[in-house]
């Protein structure tokens, strides 16, 4: 019998999971970014509506991070 964790393991391994973030700060924005390099659809949340309007202009608000892998991962 196929279980929800064996769908969910094997939607990990191949990537179709879609990885849901909550807080997009100094842990959240760098994890985002990282798990859309390796290839996973990635939903961001926040109520810090400054965050999501940068993110969605594709710039950046932390310092180490750049506005071109921002960019890079909304594509
Ligand atoms: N930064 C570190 O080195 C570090 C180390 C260990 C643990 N932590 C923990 O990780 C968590 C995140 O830390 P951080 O440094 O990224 O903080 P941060 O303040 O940089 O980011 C947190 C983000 O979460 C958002 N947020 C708050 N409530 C929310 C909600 N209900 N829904 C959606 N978004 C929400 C905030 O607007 C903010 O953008 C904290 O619990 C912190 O204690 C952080």
């Amino acid at each position: 019998m196929t279980t929800n964790k064996d769908v969910l393991l094997e939607r990990i391994a191949n990537k179709s999971a879609v990885i849901g973030i909550v807080g997009l700060g100094y842990v959240g924005l760098p994890l985002m970014l990282r798990f859309a390099e390796v290839g996973y659809k990635v939903l961001g949340f926040d109520i810090d509506q400054s965050k999501v309007d940068a993110l969605t202009a594709g710039k950046s608000y932390i310092e180490h991070i750049s506005a071109d892998s921002i960019a890079t991962a909304r594509t």
